[in-house]
């Protein structure tokens, strides 16, 4: 099985990628907590942490060269979960390129929805743990204790680019660079759209009915 997860900051793509992972047992690739542990770890990319921060997006050819070299690793044989990438008509055309170059094909890009005020509301109450990435939401989805991750007992931060101005920056580059790639897959006869105005369960049980089908 080989996944999109498509949709603006903060819709949940993540949230689904965790709950698709346990069922499907296929790896989950976050382009955006590959970039987030990269800035931070390794000196090369240290440059683009300020990008990151300001909710820009990375220059196409660093993030094409991260995820060609992950999609090569033994674990994506059998599929994989792509959240975050492709974000650009540049990262889609090389992700379509490798696929052929593989004879292989995307089996779905589900494309999530939800308006920019309910965005704006699930990112401002999010809630990320450092340890392992799962994800919470004060309100919505809140952990066990207060703080603490349910899973690992991680410490439960806020991300730098959850701040109201840098959320806003987010959601424009999201409806500049990444809002024409809804044609694109509309063309390829891959798109699903999903609306995420539901509690998450609900959405789940849709989601896992359209990829079995
Ligand atoms: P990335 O990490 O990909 O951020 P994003 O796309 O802005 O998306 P988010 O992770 O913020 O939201 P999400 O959709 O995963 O929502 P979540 O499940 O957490 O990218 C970060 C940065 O990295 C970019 O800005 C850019 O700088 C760089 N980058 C990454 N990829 C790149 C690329 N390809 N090219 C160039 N640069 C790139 O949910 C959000 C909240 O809502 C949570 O609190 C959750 O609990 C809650 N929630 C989820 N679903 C529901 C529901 N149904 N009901 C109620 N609450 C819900
Ligand atoms: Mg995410």
């Amino acid at each position: 099985m080989r996944l999109i997860i498509f949709g603006p900051p903060g819709v949940g793509k993540g949230t689904i990628s965790g709950m698709l992972i346990k069922k499907y047992k296929i790896p989950h690739i976050s382009s955006g907590n590959i970039i987030r542990e990269l800035v931070h770890k390794d000196k090369a990319f240290s440059k683009f942490k300020s990008i990151v921060d300001k909710g820009g997006l990375l220059p196409d050819d660093a993030v094409i060269k991260i995820i060609e070299k992950r999609l090569m690793k033994p674990d994506c044989k059998n599929g994989y979960i792509l959240d975050g990438f492709p974000r650009t008509i540049a990262q889609a055309e090389f992700l379509d390129k490798d696929l052929a170059k593989k004879g292989i094909n995307i089996d779905h890009v589900l494309d999530l929805l939800a308006s920019d005020e309910v965005i704006i509301e699930r990112l401002s109450g999010r809630r990320m743990c450092k340890n392992c990435d799962a994800i919470y939401h004060l309100q919505n989805i809140p952990p066990k204790k207060a703080g603490v991750c349910d899973k690992c007992g991680g410490e439960l931060i806020q991300r730098e680019d959850d701040q109201p101005d840098v959320i806003k920056k987010r959601i424009i580059a999201y409806h500049k660079e990444t809002q024409p790639l809804i044609d694109f897959y509309k063309q390829k006869e891959l798109l699903v759209e999903i609306d995420t105005n539901k509690p998450i369960d609900e959405i789940f049980r849709y989601v896992c009915g359209v990829v079995k089908g």
